[in-house]
């Protein structure tokens, strides 16, 4: 029944668990042999998480300890399927029982109940929480090793939350170095406190902020991508839509190339030791769904958290009367610093993917001897 978990062609990902459930899980399957793994390169991705500061996520306390239950031997990857779970050890499902006949604004809890029939993990979320992204971060952590192995980087960071924006533009260094420093993952330090105040402020109001996340993606050789309908930019579009509650994508100069002129928005080639790149990068990096050897620039918005203490309208669905709901709970008042890791994963998923579909990566890394 609930089709539509997995992704990908040759390196192929498909997701499992809820949010109460007993764990939360993914199936990497088509990672060439020979790649080194251990749990302690994915946990170092799933504790990236997490910001460390109480202030601006929710008071729950996710220990998340990754097991690899498959395909990895002697600290490499075999070439079959890598399973990997997370225990949910912090679930309290005592807040959802009064609720579930009254579905949370902004949550997925109506649309589900009308599609399951109300068969469906209602409990935190289920199949639909910002809990289930532990699975792409799982995946990720593979596939960033890989693609690493391929000196194609991937960096996420926060560049907007609420009306609060990052105005200085910064190097691939100093993202790649100050990313992780503020716990609201802005490189911009000073632009940090000032998102952080923002949040704290919205907390206060019983209410929550969005925000945009910049994804850059570094050292992508020309030529990767499966147009029409599996064209690079369509590919990554689709996996980071499915992230919960992101409500937009844009490459590049994104939706300004309304504004634009042609002259304004071509990109002009030119060498550069005796490499073709182009001098603006308005694009992105991609052309034609291709990859054009540009940094990949990718931006998503993501919506304000939707669990609020704020009181809000809503039906009593077994009743069939209008009603009124207050979530409690422990909620994020801004989603955004945890979808970080989420987003650099879910490009780094993608672009696995597509490198290995444009035989860049071959399908045993090293010969054992
Ligand atoms: C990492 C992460 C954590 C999230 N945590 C929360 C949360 O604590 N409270 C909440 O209301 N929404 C949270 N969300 C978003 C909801 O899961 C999402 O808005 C909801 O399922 C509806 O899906 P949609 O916004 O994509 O339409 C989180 C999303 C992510 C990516």
């Amino acid at each position: 029944m609930l089709a539509g978990n997995s992704i990908g062609k040759e390196f192929t990902v498909t997701s499992f668990g809820e949010s109460h459930g007993q764990c939360v899980g993914v199936i990497v399957d088509g990672c060439p042999a020979g790649l080194p793994l251990s749990e302690a390169d994915v946990q170092a991705e799933l504790d990236r998480r997490i910001p460390p500061q109480p202030k601006i996520v929710s008071g729950r306390i996710e220990k998340d300890a990754v097991k690899i239950l498959s395909g990895v031997f002697n600290g490499f990857t075999t070439g079959a399927p890598i399973s990997m779970t997370v225990e949910n050890k912090e679930a309290d499902s005592s807040d959802y029982e009064a609720i579930k006949d009254l579905p949370r604004p902004g949550h997925a809890d109506y649309t589900a109940r009308i599609k399951y029939g109300g068969f469906n993990d209602y409990r935190g979320g289920g199949r639909f929480s910002g809990r289930v992204t532990v699975a792409l971060i799982m995946a990720g952590a593979v596939a960033k090793k890989l693609l690493n192995a391929f000196d194609v980087d991937v960096l996420a960071y926060t560049k907007a939350i609420g009306k609060v924006k990052m105005g200085k533009s910064l190097s691939s260094e100093e993202i790649r170095k100050l990313r992780y420093k503020a716990a609201v993952r802005c490189p911009d330090l000073a632009c940090a406190e000032a998102m952080e105040e923002a949040i704290v402020n919205a907390r206060k109001e019983g209410d929550s902020l969005g925000g945009i996340i910049e994804c850059i993606a570094l050292n992508v050789p020309a030529g990767v991508g499966e147009p029409l309908f599996d064209a690079l930019d369509a590919d990554i579009a689709k996996i980071l839509l499915a992230v919960p509650a992101v409500k937009g994508v844009e490459f590049g100069a994104g939706f300004k190339v309304a504004e634009l002129k042609g002259s304004e928005n071509n990109d002009a080639y030119r060498m550069q030791h005796g490499k073709i790149v182009t001098q603006t990068n308005n694009a992105g990096g991609i052309l034609g769904g291709l990859s054009s050897g540009m940094p990949i620039i990718i931006r998503v918005a993501v919506k304000p958290t939707s669990s609020i203490a704020k009181e809000q309208r809503t039906v009593n669905l077994s009743k069939m009367k209008d009603a009124t709901i207050k979530v409690t709970g422990r909620h994020d008042p801004c989603v955004v610093p945890k979808a970080v890791p989420v987003v650099e994963s879910a490009v780094a998923i993608i672009l696995a993917d597509h490198m290995i579909r444009a035989g860049l990566i071959s399908k045993v890394l090293k010969e054992r001897k």
